[in-house]
């Protein structure tokens, strides 16, 4: 970093305003604060370590979004992939001697942004004596990889219908499992011949985790069919159009202090028509726009900026919003594979517009519900704001003057009109070079308050750049690692990941927020190989990265103390921290060790006042090899015991490791 473009922070209204907050902050912890606080640390972000979630390898679609049936708009299509097109995943089925047509139609949709639907005509609703079973014609669905019904649970289905025949059309809907068993039924009658939602509950009396959705029309006659959805009636908070509960409750469990979403490459987009446009992923369902998922997929848009901002709200993390900074992703067209020169920028005469569209997403998570974009966020049952204070503008994009154009007018525009919000800029994929730098003397110029850095590498590179920000200039911007990984899931990744964040902790004065990347990876439907949580539709595999994670998000401080572990500090191999959560008081211990033998350390708390005798002590340690898989998904976990404290202690970190102990300071 050269000193000409690090030198405006302390005079920018934001520091200012982050410090009138920090006092308000300080205030309110003077009179709350149940445990003791002690005197000389160092002040760091209370928003440290946060999650980073994008709809890759089926993290939202087939994932954390609790939808169970796939193509339920008819939306698929060979840009997509090649083989997809509207009828994908579906089976057209007649059982029982029946027989009709089936057809894809465009001429009269549910919403324009919704234009596939299937047309189904009904000739002929067997009735023979000899079959055994339900007649029909209709519909089959398996899902993501099939379909988890649990016994007792409910299922609320819902379909969008218009009758084109004069009478109604009885359907009935099943869940099956793969022999065709019915595991739980339900029926409902169309009523109208203009697109009107049926709804209706199935209670399954049986469980399988491959099973199918049937729908079958028992009358003869013509109907149009969309929207085809069929959700557990337990999701996350039991919200509609929910989340998978198993799924959300890790991601809840890790208390994160923050959510940046819904990319990644995701948001800026491969060329400019893939662009992540947040206004088309609000709203109903049936009316949202669906696209290509830059990963490879299809992306509904079921979960969209409301389900985000809701589930930030049901965790208790800051919403962080990322929007494209008007122009694409740099590999767009994949090319990548030729050194990645495809990015593409919004024409001039479209930036206003782009600009307000930026605007009213402020307006639509924090404005009043008396404003336009504030009304729509309470008619999707949010009234009360959702108190946004970041947002991103960019990701990782090739710093061309394209985009530092764009971004100047974005980002001064937010500034002028919303001093109140926290812009976070970009600085390249790498931790160096021509982009890093470039972004970086953007954001000093226009005097960004943070600045997001992205670094995939090997466990070597963390272990040897523990020191890199503390030699960051404190009059930059701050930082925020947005994305970050060391190129693999084994107890070597994770531990030298957490050595790096001993080093965050230390300098969370300058860090203000940090994130793994990527988030969730589908079993067999990855496009990113190293994830923090594997999962299928039954299970969940979590990475010894996502337990380091877990480990630092749920014992985060705000405070930094510095020597009070003693190790061998010409051994980069090990690292430490030592934070204290001025909510609670307690003293918070990370010790790392990246040697395959078990090391020495010494705990000094002569500084702190009373304390706990008892602590909490949790050890992650392993084989440098060691890893979780689905078949083995527990082979590293975390253990916890409760350990006597003393003022001075040895402590041996075992090889391969990271020790947290939590020391209570409560009178
Ligand atoms: O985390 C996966 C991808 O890595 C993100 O989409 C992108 O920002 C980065 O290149």
């Amino acid at each position: 970093m050269k000193k000409s473009y690090r030198q405006f922070v302390g005079k920018n209204r934001y520091n200012l305003f982050n410090a009138i907050a920090l006092a308000g902050i300080c205030l309110l912890f003077s009179v709350t604060v149940i445990g003791q606080q002690a005197k000389g640390g160092k002040k760091i972000s209370s928003d440290l370590f946060g999650l980073f979630f994008e709809d890759i390898n089926y993290s939202a679609d087939g994932g954390l979004y609790a939808e169970l049936v796939q193509n339920r708009s008819f939306e698929y299509n060979p840009t997509e992939r090649s083989e997809w097109n509207p009828f994908s995943y579906w089976e057209y089925i007649s059982p029982g001697f029946s027989y009709g047509k089936i057809s894809v139609e465009t001429t009269a949709p549910v919403h324009p942004n919704n234009p596939h639907y299937i047309v189904l005509d009904i000739e002929h609703v067997g009735h023979e004596a000899k079959f055994i079973g339900e007649s029909g014609v209709g519909l089959k669905n398996s899902g993501f990889d099939g379909m988890v019904v649990k016994a007792g649970e409910k299922y609320n289905f819902s379909l969008f219908a218009r009758q084109l025949s004069d009478s109604p059309i009885e359907l009935s809907v099943s869940l099956q499992n793969p022999k065709g068993k019915v595991m739980a039924s339900g029926s409902v009658l169309t009523a109208s011949k203009n697109w009107q939602k049926y709804t209706t509950t199935l209670t399954a009396t049986a469980s399988n985790d491959t099973a199918s959705l049937v729908i079958l029309a028992k009358t003869n006659g013509q109907l149009a069919l969309d929207m085809i959805s069929l959700f557990p009636e337990k999701t996350f908070k039991n919200r509609t159009n929910g989340l998978r509960t198993d799924l959300a409750q890790m991601l809840a469990d890790m208390k994160p202090r923050f959510v940046r979403f819904p990319g990644g490459c995701l948001v800026h987009g491969d060329g400019l028509g893939n662009m992540y446009r947040w206004k088309n992923t609000i709203g109903p369902v049936q009316e949202r726009k669906e696209q290509r998922n830059i990963w490879g997929y299809h992306q509904t848009a079921g979960m969209g900026y409301y389900e985000f901002f809701q589930f930030c709200e049901d965790i208790g993390a800051k919403p962080l919003p990322v929007l494209p900074a008007a122009v694409s992703c740099q590999n767009s067209g994949g090319t990548w594979q030729v050194g990645g020169t495809g990015q593409k920028a919004l024409p001039m005469d479209e930036m206003q517009d782009y600009i307000q569209e930026v605007l009213d997403l402020i307006e639509w998570a924090n404005g009043p519900v008396t404003s336009d974009w504030g009304a729509k966020r309470a008619a999707a049952g949010h009234p009360a704001p959702f108190n946004l204070q970041y947002v991103g503008i960019g990701n990782e994009d090739k710093i061309t003057p394209e985009f530092e154009e764009r971004f100047r007018m974005i980002s001064n525009v937010v500034k002028d009109k919303h001093p109140e919000i926290t812009i976070v800029g970009t600085a390249g994929p790498f931790h160096s070079g021509e982009d890093f730098d470039k972004g970086w003397k953007i954001a000093c110029d226009l005097k960004i308050p943070v600045v997001d850095e992205h670094y995939y590498t090997d466990p070597k590179w963390f272990i040897s750049n523990q020191y890199r920000y503390d030699k960051y200039d404190r009059a930059k911007g701050e930082v925020y690692l947005g994305e970050y990984a060391s190129w693999g899931n084994k107890m070597r990744n994770a531990i030298s990941e957490a050595a790096y964040m001993t080093s965050l902790e230390r300098n969370g004065d300058v860090v203000r927020m940090a994130s793994y990347a990527p988030l969730l990876a589908k079993k067999n439907f990855t496009q990113w190989k190293t994830d923090m949580i594997f999962f299928d539709n039954v299970t969940i595999c979590p990475t010894p990265n996502y337990f380091v994670q877990k480990m630092f998000s749920v014992n985060q401080g705000d405070y930094y103390f510095d020597k009070v572990i003693a190790k061998d500090d010409k051994d980069l191999n090990l690292a430490s921290s030592c934070v204290q959560d001025s909510k609670t008081g307690d003293i918070i211990l990370k010790l790392v060790n990246y040697n395959e033998t078990a090391k020495p350390m010494k705990v000094n708390l002569n500084r702190f006042g009373k304390m706990a005798t008892d602590a909490e002590q949790t050890v992650l340690a392993g084989n440098p090899d060691d890893e979780n898989t689905f078949t083995n998904t527990k082979n590293i976990v975390p253990a916890s015991t409760v350990v006597k404290i003393k003022k001075t202690f040895d402590y041996s970190a075992p090889a391969m490791s990271l020790t947290v102990i939590r020391i209570n300071t409560k009178n």
